[in-house]
């Protein structure tokens, strides 16, 4: 078994068995069940699933901006650099978010302050973290915004978020979450609300700041088609758990988690051209009441008796990959012609 991670060297950050539950009226909803993931410096790890899987959770808790209540972190551990952030108090925790991870939200707009000038809010970073003055630190905005690729970055310094289109906010939320040269920035679904061409360039742009800066960048989408070129690593998660881990080109070539096959087999792909799209039948479960065995039984075209009761464990599929599924192997090879027949 492994703890599900790709190791280049020391980790930057080594999520290990991380458990968050949310305590509501309606009962405790298990969001996050023993999730483990490392990145090291300069990887990119893609985080995949349905909506409701745990992928936002997960990152909140890492960040330490989990809504608490109801949420609470209830078992593993975060470390950091080697520290586990968890056991730090509040203060600490703070700076450790405010100066080395950053996080990237889909929505810009509800992200950056409506009433302050882009250039006066990445001066901002400037000036509270670094003790620049005023116009050093606008000089600074500008250079950021030239380097995420705003054209006429210098007239444009004084202007208001809502002034500047969707792939224009979404830069400037990247070069606030890069102003203070973050080691770690988490992305959560950081295009969906853009079009298409210009969810590629902002998606390149990404990338290539993560080159140039060697960071490490934990990618969240429900869309694996985004992800494809710019990951190293995809973890799937599902209810809570990651149910497969695995670098990119092997994950697509061959997947060995049912669940990720019909992922997979459920979006358009080059060369598919023409055939019937597959869709994962029935819904992610509710959260307070997870099937036992499998989680994924209910929905799984390969389920068999042992998939009812027993969980499976993150079993070793090959070096780097690890699939949560009794019949992994099955699926790598033979899954195939069941999914045809499931169609
Ligand atoms: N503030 C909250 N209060 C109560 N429950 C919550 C809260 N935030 C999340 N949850 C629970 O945690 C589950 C996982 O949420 P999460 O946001 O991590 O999903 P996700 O995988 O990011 O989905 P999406 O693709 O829709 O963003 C939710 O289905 C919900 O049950
Ligand atoms: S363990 Fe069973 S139900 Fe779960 S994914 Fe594998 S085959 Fe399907
Ligand atoms: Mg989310």
């Amino acid at each position: 078994m492994t703890n599900g991670g790709v190791r280049h060297g020391e980790p930057l950050l080594d999520v290990r068995d991380l458990r968050v539950e949310f305590r509501t009226r309606d009962g405790v909803a298990r969001a996050v069940n023993g999730v483990s993931y490392t990145v090291a410096a300069g990887q990119t790890l893609a985080v995949l699933g349905e909506s409701g899987s745990g992928k936002s959770v997960t990152a909140q808790a890492v960040m330490g901006i989990l809504d608490s209540p109801p949420g609470f972190v209830t078992g593993g551990e975060i470390l950091f650099q080697g520290r586990d952030l968890l056991k730090l108090g509040k203060e600490e925790r703070r700076k450790v978010r405010g100066a080395r991870m950053a996080m990237i939200f889909q929505d810009a707009l509800s992200s950056l302050n409506p009433v302050l000038t882009v250039g006066a809010q990445l001066g901002e970073m400037f000036e509270v973290h670094e003790g620049m003055s005023r116009k050093k630190a606008r000089g600074r905005a500008v250079e950021l915004m030239e380097r995420v690729g705003i054209p006429a970055a210098r007239e444009r310094v004084g202007d208001y978020p809502h002034q500047f289109s969707g792939g224009m906010r979404q830069r400037i939320m990247i070069a606030m979450a890069l102003a203070l040269r973050p080691d770690l920035i988490i992305a959560d679904e950081p295009t969906t609300a853009l079009d298409v061409t210009v969810q590629a360039q902002v998606m390149d742009l990404l990338a290539e700041l993560q080159r140039e800066f060697t960071m490490g960048l934990i990618l969240i989408t429900h869309d694996l088609g985004v992800v494809a070129d710019v990951a190293d690593t995809i973890a799937v998660m599902y209810a809570g758990r990651i149910v497969e881990t695995a670098p990119v080109h092997q994950l697509y070539k061959a997947p060995a988690h049912p669940y990720t096959r019909g992922l997979l087999e459920s979006i358009p792909r080059l060369g598919h051209k023409g055939r019937e799209l597959y869709a994962i039948k029935g819904l992610p479960p509710n959260l307070t009441a997870i099937p036992p065995g499998c989680a994924f039984h209910p929905r799984c075209p390969l389920a068999r008796d042992i998939c009812r009761t027993d969980p499976p464990p993150l079993y070793e599929a090959g070096p780097d990959r690890a699939s949560a599924c009794h019949f992994w192997r099955e699926t790598l090879d033979g899954g195939k012609e069941i999914f045809d027949g499931a169609r």
